[in-house]
């Protein structure tokens, strides 16, 4: 796979993916730019580089439909703010418009296509869109980890039709880390893993079994492993279709000498709201009709014990409902060892990553993935179709 530091993009047109798929309040402002940011280092060098530039990315989910609600004026807006550049949105992501606003752009002016999912033909992977699109440019580079799980036109279809194609810094950052945290990891390597289902994960955490030492399973996914043992969850959200799988997944973990780490206590609440009642209680304790919302303070005390001589980490999944401060500890305390630890530690997902900024501990992470399914998609040992169509 070439980066752009292989490719000759002086006086070219360069179509650059980006995933620009942030999250905006109800007046459009940008409430977290790190997708954005995260970007600039590539935009830069091809700038420096003397390429043209045409950024395209989708935001949102706005169906195959023109809807302006999804637009990518205020992306614009911000883009020229963090690069200084000036930045000329055009009306359409194919044909005359776009093609106006590529020849009106002067000498270091980016232009930015809008939102590529106006057009079905985008998530369709549609032949004569991608011919559209690549038809606009020259060179081709993907930075768009985010969205490089999706077999999409400008993820697959662009970059199968243009010869001269390459990676981006991100991309390739994003891929290098992960090599180091699963491919070649310095050991011993643990992989922290919650959120609320078990059947998101399967993948992840089957091909994970054969690449970690230990492995610490929280959120209420841990309700279901815990229900296989034949433990009492009381009213915990439970997959009760996949109790045989988590027992025989607990089986293989044994067979490869895995060690695996359940929580032994819980923060039990009446109902799932910040204000509900809620009490510490052994795994042994839930009482009926109540669910386990958090880890207690006894499982924070044992997976710091088994976080303590990592030296790689991988967390994705947070260990409770730590979107309401009264079920937050559990996953703060387990951020925050994570973060203090001497381990490289990698944190991938939308969830995990708001746990790392709540916790105020962005600095003490060693990388945070930009993607979410992305990132899912690699733990399952799978190469993103994005990566394959660059090669
Ligand atoms: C993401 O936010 O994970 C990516 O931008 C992909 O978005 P999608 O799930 O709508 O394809």
């Amino acid at each position: 796979m070439k980066t752009i530091h292989d490719v000759e993009v002086k006086g070219k047109k360069v179509l650059l993916r980006a995933d620009f798929n942030v999250p905006m309040d109800a007046e459009k402002n940008i409430t977290d730019d790190i997708r954005m940011r995260m970007v600039l280092p590539t935009i830069t060098l091809l700038i420096e580089k003397g390429a043209k530039l045409i950024i395209c990315s989708h935001c949102g989910r706005p169906d195959g439909e023109r809807n302006m609600e999804f637009s990518l004026a205020p992306i614009a807006a911000h883009l020229q703010t963090l690069t200084g550049m000036k930045v000329i949105l055009a009306e359409d992501c194919i044909g005359e418009a776009a093609e106006k606003a590529i020849h009106a752009a002067a000498d270091k002016e980016i232009v930015l296509l809008e939102n590529l999912r106006f057009y079905s033909g985008e998530t369709e992977n549609d032949p004569e869109f991608s011919r559209q699109l690549a038809s606009l440019a020259e060179v081709y580079v993907n930075d768009a980890f985010a969205v490089s799980h999706r077999a999409h036109a400008s993820v697959v279809g662009v970059p199968q039709l243009m010869s001269e194609k390459a990676a981006g810094l991100l991309l390739q950052k994003e891929i290098d880390y992960f090599r180091k945290s699963m491919g070649e990891p310095v050991r011993p390597l643990v992989a922290v893993v919650g959120g609320a289902k078990v059947s998101s994960k399967l993948g992840a955490l089957t091909n994970m079994l054969d690449k970690v030492n230990k492995m610490i399973v929280g959120g209420a996914m841990a309700n279901t492993f815990l229900k296989s043992m034949g433990i009492n969850v009381g009213a915990s959200k439970v997959e009760d279709d996949l109790l045989e799988t988590a027992k025989k997944f607990v089986e293989d973990a044994a067979a490869r000498g895995v060690k695996l780490y359940f929580p032994v206590d819980f923060v039990v609440a009446d109902k799932f709201e910040n204000d509900a009642v809620h009490i510490n209680v052994t795994f042994r304790d839930i009482p009926e009709g109540w669910m386990a919302l958090d880890i207690g303070p006894a499982s924070s005390i044992l997976f710091r014990e088994a976080l303590a001589d990592a030296r790689t980490i991988i967390w994705n999944g947070p260990m409770g409902a730590f979107e309401m401060d009264s079920f937050a500890r559990g996953t703060m305390a387990v951020c925050q060892d994570i973060a203090s630890s001497h381990a490289l530690s990698i944190v991938g997902g939308g969830d995990s990553n708001a746990a790392v900024k709540k916790a105020g501990e962005e600095q003490n992470i060693s990388y945070m993935s930009t993607g979410g399914g992305a990132f899912l998609y690699m733990m399952e040992g799978k190469v993103l179709p994005g990566v394959t169509a660059l090669s």
